[in-house]
């Protein structure tokens, strides 16, 4: 018979969000007429800015005429697209990123996944404590970690842990760590990071050889001028630091799958034999293997983001957002609970009530205010006791979830 990668059982139950979907879906069978609104996951809901449908609608065009049909493109991305990304995006923050060191994917999930193929299998690895679960999983999957303790923790990983105490940004590790996962502004918390804080990292990993996987797939939604978007605003990351963007948060991609990584060519890896190899050359050489670019169709929509027309429209989505976060805030304190993030983010990290546990107050808020949430605990055993509410719904259904919700905790 063939053997399996024996790694996989070493996950706990199933990925958080079909978890919550899975007891959701059992709540929805029992009690048909719950009128249930989900703030968990952070998936958008309102339409493709019309800038990006307009170039979508003309791409299908371009696709039914001989003259500018397109079969595979290039599996790095069309130029045009990566020219854009890296004028728009980086070289107008100061930012020294050529077109050429991006990289256009299907998602950001997928490459935070999908980087780890080209890094060597005893690196360690440090993650903070809440944490995006992919990190965490796919370190499992490729057999760099051993098995989850009762907390959840994975023997060999590095849990940095984040709290209110400080500000939900981990500090800087006294061992020697490889490879670390920073996500801001982050996710769950909303916390973001100051420059000083990053320029922090950035010296550690130059000091030690390690590098930084950088997910700043929610820099949209920062609001604070002083905070960077990008990791390659801080001097020396080109020489530490891989980051991943997407554009499924601030244009509303999640279905539509548009993202991209950036990897600097003067970005090195150490082989078995000590030599220096570039990541770049690795990571090209991976996706040219394993991916075929995303369609033409969705890079042109993706294109238009940065058109003006476009820019005006992510910003009214992003505002839009970023409104329902205010709203979830303010809602929440006045209720009496204690509540971080929100800022520069589009999620709300908010501290259980009466010592809940994260679950239990799911379980609370679902079945009293049929209100789904997530779970801190899901994102590590240090989100124990805090639950994340997504900004992503629809003004309406925000209105209506934190009138329930406050309902319920003012009473
Ligand atoms: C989340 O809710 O944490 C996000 O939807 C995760 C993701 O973007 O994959």
């Amino acid at each position: 018979m063939a053997t399996i990668n024996d790694n996989y059982l070493k996950l706990k139950a199933g990925y958080l969000f079909p978890e919550i979907a899975r007891r959701v879906s059992a709540f929805a069978e029992a009690n048909p007429e719950a009128p249930i609104i989900k703030l968990g996951i952070g998936d958008v809901t309102e339409p493709l800015p019309e800038a990006c449908r307009t170039a979508m609608i003309q791409a299908v065009e371009d696709m039914g005429d001989r003259a500018s049909f397109k079969g595979y493109g290039p599996e790095q991305g069309y130029p045009w697209l990566r020219e854009k990304i890296a004028q728009q995006d980086f070289q107008s923050r100061g930012c020294q990123i050529d077109a050429s060191e991006i990289f256009i994917s299907d998602g950001s999930k997928c490459d935070c996944g999908n980087i780890l193929d080209i890094f060597g299998p005893d690196n360690s690895i440090a993650v903070t404590d809440p944490v995006y679960p992919v990190y965490v999983d796919t370190n499992v999957m490729a057999g760099h970690t051993g098995p989850a303790n009762e907390r959840g923790e994975y023997e060999g990983l590095v849990y940095l842990p984040i709290n209110a105490e400080n500000s939900f940004t981990a500090s800087i590790p006294t061992q020697k760590v490889d490879l670390i996962y920073l996500c801001f502004p982050n996710n769950p918390t909303g916390a973001v990071a100051t420059r000083e804080h990053l320029q922090a990292w950035v010296h550690y990993a130059r000091a030690h050889g390690s590098i930084i996987l950088f997910d700043a797939a929610y820099e949209a939604f920062i609001t604070d001028p002083a905070i960077p978007h990008s990791i390659f605003e801080i001097e020396g990351a080109r020489d530490c630091a891989i980051e991943f963007r997407s554009f499924s948060k601030n244009a509303g991609f999640t279905g539509t799958r548009c993202a991209f990584t950036v990897v600097p060519k003067s970005l090195k890896g150490q082989a078995t034999d000590g030599s220096e190899v570039a990541l770049h050359g690795l990571w090209n050489r991976r996706q040219s293997t394993k991916f075929n670019g995303v369609s033409y169709i969705v890079q042109r929509g993706a294109e238009a983001v940065y058109s003006e027309a476009g820019q005006a429209q992510i910003k009214a989505l992003v505002d839009f957002y970023m409104e329902n976060a205010r709203l979830i805030r303010e809602q929440l304190t006045a209720a009496g609970l204690s509540v971080y993030g929100g800022v520069n983010a589009p999620y709300v990290w908010v501290k259980t009530p009466n010592g809940l546990s994260s679950w239990d107050f799911f379980d609370k808020l679902l079945h009293t205010c049929n209100v789904v949430g997530t779970p801190g605990s899901g994102f590590g055993a240090a989100g124990e006791g805090y639950f994340r509410i997504s900004a992503f719904n629809s003004r309406e259904h925000v209105v209506e979830a934190m009138k329930r919700v406050t309902d319920k905790f003012r009473a």
